[in-house]
């Protein structure tokens, strides 16, 4: 796609997302979904127009951004794997879990493989706790996992 039109198509949905939200008490958290449910993640460009129709500071906007673990600054991959890192997850070894996988993948949080297959993300509970350890592959729950579970979870992903 040319990059001059991308960069105006983002304006112009962006613009009118946000006009859609302007009367709203609060507008920047629907804003910022409906922005990520319409480019898949939150465009430099368009982050930069909210504050400026928001009368906001980019920090601002971007603190709202990085609190909530949802906002990607980046499309994601094909297939997302959120990995539960909240309580009863990491009581039943779901951190040693999710270590040995990042190292496996050479990926941090947040992160995507090279060719662009899979993003892992933390989630702070799927409301599986009583099969804990827990993740979602896309919209897909996993429970009671270990090191053999995950990684056919992970082989999922490359289908
Ligand atoms: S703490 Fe992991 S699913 Fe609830």
């Amino acid at each position: 796609m040319d990059l001059g039109f991308e960069r105006e198509a983002v304006a112009a949905r962006t613009t009118a997302i946000v006009e859609d939200h302007l009367q709203r008490e609060a507008p920047l958290l629907p804003i910022l979904h409906d922005i990520q449910s319409e480019f898949g993640h939150i465009p430099e460009a368009a982050l930069r127009l909210i504050s400026e129709m928001l009368n906001l500071s980019r920090a601002e906007v971007h603190g709202v951004m990085s609190f909530y673990h949802d906002f990607r600054r980046e499309p994601a991959g094909r297939h997302v794997l959120k990995i539960c890192r909240a309580e009863a997850c990491q009581s039943m070894g779901g951190e040693a879990l999710a270590d040995g996988l990042r190292a496996a993948l050479g990926l941090d949080w947040h992160e995507t493989t090279a060719d662009g297959r899979l993003t892992l993300e933390p989630v702070y509970c799927l409301g599986l706790c009583s099969c804990a350890p827990a993740a979602m592959l896309d919209n897909a729950l996993y429970g009671r996992l270990d090191e053999a579970t995950l990684r056919d979870v992970v082989a999922e992903a490359g289908r």
